[in-house]
């Protein structure tokens, strides 16, 4: 007799890209529509502790532990954490009952997929960024909406990061005070460029910079980072003539990559373009980090700096008018939430360039599923 489940299970193991996220999402439709309204309502609540426990997990090492050096009793994982037992046991009981980890049998605990997947470096990375940076946003959200009546969020000086973090300063000026928080977030851009890198496959570089004067800039990667796209670009483009350039605020050049070739230069956006006649201004998840005003701001600083060679590459989410997915508007509720910003549909950013001069001229979309664009933009 055939097993549907089963067969479910082949299914998915075969599915790759695109059908396997929508295979993905119709399986959670099926399970939500068996859920009672309380099963759904307890779910959502309790959600947040699962957070927190795979966090807790990840600072004990129990995942890697577990998935390195196999199953392990509470006395043996108690000598490695040194918890207090009790403590220890009730956090692994809560783990394996939400299936982080497994019960083998009464106070022994074996990894299982999703605890094999949480011991990975980049489910690190990405768990401590959003714990760390996003999740108190999350929290502190419901109360700010409701205390300024749901308005327009634009201000990134008054926005859900204020009483959340419990400061006056906006989100880079406080990165900057909180080496912590700064260097998870650091970690997360460097891992997601092994996604977002891959418009340098697709955007026809090589086509644009023939004959380019080795003199000039070729790539300004403006609110860099750590260099990580500028690495990209030198490696995939070595014989792309022109000089190469990082600029960054320099709390976070201290931490550049060291890349030959590359230039590591400290600049505030907000401050005239000291880089003139470039060939690619990059602005790379830069403007979704400001409000429309701000972001013209950005723009008008490289404009002055541009000629009619010259392109501004936005590497950055391009909404559909309808049917986001859900981690581009996860990512716009936390836009909305660190920075008063926005994650942005076409339309919203023709107005932008529009009023500030310039117009699109190359739009390539890398990543559907992630609404991941680039867009080659020069003077009007
Ligand atoms: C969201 S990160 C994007 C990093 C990188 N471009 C990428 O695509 O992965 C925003 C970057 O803007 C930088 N930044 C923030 N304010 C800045 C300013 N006023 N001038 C220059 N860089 C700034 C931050 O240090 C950070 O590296």
């Amino acid at each position: 007799m055939s097993n549907p489940l089963q067969d479910v299970k082949q299914l998915l193991a075969s599915a790759e890209g695109p059908s396997r996220k929508a295979l993905l999402g119709q399986l959670h439709e099926i399970i939500i529509s068996i859920e009672t309204p309380e099963e759904t309502a307890t779910r959502i609540s309790l959600y947040p502790l699962q957070t927190s426990a795979a966090r807790i997990g990840q600072d004990l090492k129990i995942f890697q532990t577990l998935a390195n050096s196999g199953p392990k009793s509470l006395q043996e994982l108690q000598d490695i954490t040194n918890a207090h037992p009790i403590t220890l046991g009730r956090l692994l009981r809560y783990m394996a009952s939400v299936g982080l980890i497994r019960e083998a049998a009464i106070n022994r605990f074996e990894a299982n997929k999703k605890c094999q997947n949480l011991a990975m470096p980049e489910a690190i990375t990405i768990l401590t960024h959003f714990f760390e940076n996003c999740c108190p946003l999350f929290q502190e959200m419901p109360a700010f909406l409701r205390n300024n009546n749901y308005q327009d969020v634009t201000d990134g000086k008054a926005t859900v990061f204020q009483p959340a973090y419990k400061t006056d300063l906006d989100t880079y000026t406080w990165f900057s005070h909180n080496p912590e928080h700064r260097s998870a977030l650091i970690k997360y851009m460097a891992m997601e460029q092994t996604v977002r890198g891959r418009w340098l496959d697709e955007y026809p570089i090589e086509r644009d910079t023939q004959g380019w004067d080795p003199k000039l800039p070729v790539f300004v990667d403006i609110g860099g980072n750590i260099g990580h796209y500028c690495a990209q670009f030198k490696e995939r483009f070595p014989e792309v003539p022109g000089r190469v350039v990082l600029q960054d605020l320099p709390d976070t050049l201290a931490h550049a990559m060291p890349t030959p070739g590359v230039e590591a230069v400290a600049h505030d956006f907000f401050t005239p373009q000291p880089l003139k006649n470039a060939k690619f201004y990059h602005l790379g998840w830069v403007l979704h980090n400001w409000n429309d005003e701000k972001s013209k701001q950005i723009l008008r600083q490289i404009r002055s700096a541009m000629t009619a060679h010259s392109v501004i590459l936005i590497n950055d989410m391009i909404l559909p008018e309808a049917g986001v997915p859900a981690f581009p508007a996860s990512l716009d509720m936390v836009m909305l939430g660190a920075c008063g910003s926005r994650e942005r549909t076409m339309k919203e950013w023709n107005e932008i360039f529009g009023d500030v001069g310039l117009v699109v001229k190359e739009r390539i979309m890398y990543n559907r599923e992630l609404c991941h664009g680039i867009l080659g933009i020069a003077l009007a």
